[in-house]
C-alpha cells in the first residue's frame, strides 16, 4: 500500500481577482503552488506528487520545478470544477495506482501546509477503513443570513468543523465516490454521500486556503515566520 499526493491546480482563482490563476501568484519569490509542492515532496511516506493542471495552462512551463525532479509529475487533465479535476486525475492514474493505495488530495492554494500536518493525518488514519481529512473545529459563533445581510439566527457550532486538505482516501473508493456524487466541493463530501463517515483529524488555522487577496499576505507572514524560527 502506497501514499500518493494529488494536487488539483486547474482553477481560475476568480475570487482572487488577480487576472491569473492564484496558484501562480508570487509568494516569497516563488509561485504560490511551489510552496505547496515543496511540502508534499518532502514527506518521505509520499511516493509521488501528481499535479492536475488545466489542459490549456500556459503558466506552468514558465517556472523552474527542478527542485522536485523525480518526485513530481503533471497531469494535464483539469476539468470545469474541482471535483472534475480530482476525478480526471484519479482516472489518469488507473493502472498505475492500486485501488487500495492512499491518495492525499490537497488544494494547490493551501501553501502553508507542513510536513508535520501531513504526517499527523497519515498516522491518525493508519489503516482506517474509510479515510479522513484535516479539519478544524469551528471557533466563532455562526450566523445565518437572510439574504439581505441581516442575521436571522445563530447556528450552533457544536460538532461543526471546517474542512481543510489533505483529504486522504483510497484510490478505488474515491474514484467511485466522485463518480456517484460529482457536485461535491470536497472529497469527503463524495465519500459521505456513500453513507461513510470520514475521520476528522484536528489541524490548525495556518493551513489556510488562499482565496482572497488578504490570504496571500497571511500566507506570506506564516511562511516568513517559519523561516525565521
Ligand atoms: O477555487 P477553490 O479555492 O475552491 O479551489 C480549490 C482547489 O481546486 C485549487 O487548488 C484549484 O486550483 C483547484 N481547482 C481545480 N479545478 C477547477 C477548480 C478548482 O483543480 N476547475
Amino acid at each position: 500500500m502506497s501514499y500518493y499526493a494529488l494536487v488539483p491546480a486547474a482553477g481560475g482563482g476568480a475570487r482572487m481577482g488577480a487576472g491569473r490563476p492564484k496558484q501562480y501568484l508570487p509568494l516569497l519569490e516563488r509561485p504560490l503552488i511551489w510552496h505547496t509542492l515543496a511540502t508534499l515532496c518532502a514527506v518521505p511516506a509520499v511516493a509521488r506528487v501528481f499535479v492536475v493542471l488545466a489542459p490549456d495552462d500556459a503558466e506552468w512551463e514558465r517556472y523552474d520545478w527542478s527542485a522536485f525532479a523525480g518526485r513530481l509529475e503533471i497531469l494535464r487533465c483539469g476539468g470545469a470544477t474541482r471535483a472534475d479535476s480530482v476525478g480526471n486525475g484519479l482516472k489518469a492514474l488507473l493502472g498505475r495506482v492500486a485501488a487500495e493505495d492512499w491518495m492525499l488530495v490537497h488544494d494547490a492554494a493551501r501553501a502553508c501546509l507542513t510536513v508535520a500536518q501531513v504526517e499527523t493525518l497519515i498516522a491518525a488514519l493508519g489503516d482506517d477503513a474509510v479515510g479522513g481529512l484535516l479539519a478544524q473545529p469551528v471557533a466563532d459563533t455562526l450566523k445565518r443570513a437572510d439574504g439581505a445581510g441581516r442575521s436571522e439566527g445563530t447556528v450552533s457550532r457544536e460538532n461543526l468543523w471546517q474542512a481543510q486538505t489533505p483529504q486522504m482516501f483510497r484510490h478505488g473508493l474515491l474514484l467511485s465516490a466522485l463518480a456517484s456524487a460529482p457536485a461535491v466541493t470536497d472529497e469527503a463530501g463524495a465519500v459521505e454521500a456513500l453513507g461513510l463517515k470520514p475521520q476528522l483529524v484536528a489541524a490548525d488555522a495556518t493551513n489556510l486556503k488562499v482565496t482572497y487577496p488578504l490570504d496571500l499576505h497571511l500566507a506570506e507572514i506564516i511562511l516568513r515566520d517559519r523561516k525565521q524560527s
